[in-house]
């Protein structure tokens, strides 16, 4: 089943600290976005790559499209301020319709077999995101002082991709600026239509690349990767 992805890739990567867009950083001498990117460009089933970038950016990120071969990029959009406002010019820029994944330029750790099920999910059912089991204690504590203690085994974690069909999401979109709603990730926009939206068992590698301790954890596991291309015999991670 093909699929478009759409990646906001027009973030300032505050947190890292890093003084310029995280997403240049390197992990083993290639970029966090072309880590990120290879990952679509070697997928069969995606047909397209819409990205969104800081317009200062953009000629920065098309040479280096070129440098590392990504060649499935259709569009690079102009970024906005907020991530939603990104996610919202790549959704503006597709217009065709069939599966859109929405993908965090920051995860380049994302599994082929999770982007698969979600695909599948979602042409099913409209919506599907990934997400992982908490696996510690959770508690409810507004002001912090423990109000309740949350039954772990009903909260899930999370992540990008977060997959849709084209029509569902761009509805989902537009009733989010219509109605100046800003959210934190693109299933709660659809949450707000009242779609329901399934969750994808996805895996605690899918890290993003936030802050320093992230990129150390990053650096390991692709080390560990690498080691399993030249060992079959070893275990996944
Ligand atoms: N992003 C974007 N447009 C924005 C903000 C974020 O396209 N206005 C993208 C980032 O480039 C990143 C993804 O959304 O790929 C997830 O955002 P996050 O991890 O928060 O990245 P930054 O916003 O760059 O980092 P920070 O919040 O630490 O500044
Ligand atoms: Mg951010």
């Amino acid at each position: 089943m093909e699929y478009t992805v759409m990646m906001p890739a027009a973030g300032s990567g505050q947190r890292m600290g890093a003084g310029y867009n995280k997403l240049f950083l390197e992990l083993d001498d290639k970029p966090i976005l072309i880590h990120t990117l290879d990952v679509f460009e070697k997928d069969p089933a995606c047909v397209g790559m819409i990205l969104a970038v800081k317009p200062a950016e953009r000629e920065r990120i098309q040479s280096m499209l070129t440098q590392f071969s990504i060649t499935k990029v259709k569009a690079l959009v102009a970024g906005g301020s907020e991530r939603q406002q990104s996610v919202a010019a790549c959704i503006r820029a597709h217009g065709e319709g069939g599966i859109v994944l929405v993908h965090d330029a920051a995860r380049p750790f994302i599994s082929q077999s999770v982007i698969y099920e979600l695909v599948q999910v979602a042409k099913e059912h409209g919506a599907a995101i990934a997400g992982v089991q908490a696996k510690d204690t959770m508690k409810f504590a507004p002001v912090g002082i423990v109000e309740e203690t949350v039954d772990r085994s009903k909260l899930w974690i999370i992540q990008t991709p977060q997959a849709f069909q084209y029509t569902v999401l761009q509805k989902a979109a537009e009733k989010a600026e219509a109605e100046a709603f800003l959210g934190t990730d693109e299933s709660m926009l659809v949450e707000r239509l009242g779609h329901p939206v399934r969750i994808v068992e996805s895996t605690y590698d899918n890290v993003k690349m936030t802050t320093q301790e992230d990129l150390v954890f990053g650096e390991i596991l692709l080390r560990r990767r690498q080691g399993n291309k030249d060992d079959s015999s070893r275990t996944r991670f």
